[in-house]
């Protein structure tokens, strides 16, 4: 069987408390797509990722990385297999009580692999990646929010990963912050690297993205280009894109599970 190149989710449910966060959602992340997953708030955006990354377990369906089922992974198994990907979770997660460079080659740092001679050469060209090679010696807290996203976009980069997850990278900056957060994420594009963005932000999606997925009440509504998306008649989408009276302080439905919806499987 040929290897597959991509991230390839499979009729992936997932439950919180009894609540459907997740259902039966399928989806193919190709390489080099550059795909963004909208949806409205608690939607289930974050959880789709950390699903994709073996972070969260599916109550069923599977996630296979470059055809290799995640079920069944050791540990072992399942870290080197989660180095082809990295994320930039929501927030930036960054250490407080480390400086920035420590930051950016905290994970080089863990495995002990390089010497620190040449993690600081790595973590100083990836700072300068994201034009913030003067804040090697900062703390977190001497940082703008769009400052802060950048170095966690250093940090993802240092394991050199294939897939790099984006949450939310330009909620809450200001439009310079978005510019550059979108310019990064086009430059990795260009190197090969694939991007998935989960975002309910429409503008950055569509500055970033070829390729679109829709979650809408725990069920994948839609998978197409923009002009499809734009095009699109789902209540779901219709709701998201042109927001009226219709939908205010609407209380989210159980998902139907039916297949009402124009994902292409
Ligand atoms: N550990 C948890 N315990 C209880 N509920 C949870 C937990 N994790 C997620 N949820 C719920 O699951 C739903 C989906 O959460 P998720 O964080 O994936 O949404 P999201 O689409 O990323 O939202 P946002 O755009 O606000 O980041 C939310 O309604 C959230 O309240
Ligand atoms: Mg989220």
């Amino acid at each position: 069987m040929t290897e597959e190149r991509g991230i390839r989710v499979r009729d992936l449910s997932y439950s919180v408390e009894g609540r459907q966060i997740l259902h039966k959602v399928s989806l193919f992340v190709e390489r080099e797509a550059n795909r963004t997953i909208l949806g409205a708030s608690g939607a289930g955006k974050t959880t789709i990722l950390k699903l994709m990354l073996g972070l969260l377990k599916p109550d069923a369906g599977e996630v296979l990385i470059d055809g290799v089922p995640l079920a069944g992974l050791s540990v072992n198994e399942l870290i080197r297999l989660r180095r082809k990907i990295a994320i930039v979770f929501q927030g930036g997660a960054l250490f407080d009580s480390m400086t920035v460079g420590e930051n950016v080659g905290y994970r080089l740092f863990q495995d002990g692999e390089l010497e620190e001679s040449e993690i600081e050469r790595i973590v100083l060209e990836k700072l300068s990646f994201v034009g913030l090679e003067d804040t090697i010696d900062y703390y977190p807290s001497q940082l703008s929010g769009g400052m802060k996203k950048r170095v966690a976009i250093a940090r993802a980069l240092v394991s050199e990963p294939d897939y790099i997850f984006f949450d939310e990278p330009t909620t809450g900056l200001d439009p310079v912050g978005v510019y550059n957060i979108c310019h990064l994420m086009k430059l990795l594009q260009r190197d090969g690297k694939t991007t998935l963005m989960v975002t309910h932000d429409l503008a950055t999606a569509f500055a970033v993205s070829e390729r679109f997925s829709f979650i809408h009440h725990a069920l994948l509504i839609f998978d197409g280009t923009r002009e499809e998306m734009l095009r699109s008649q789902l209540p779901g989408i219709r709701e998201f894109l042109e927001p009226s009276d219709a939908s205010l302080f609407a209380v989210p439905k159980t998902p139907p599970g039916g297949d009402s919806h124009e994902a292409k499987r």
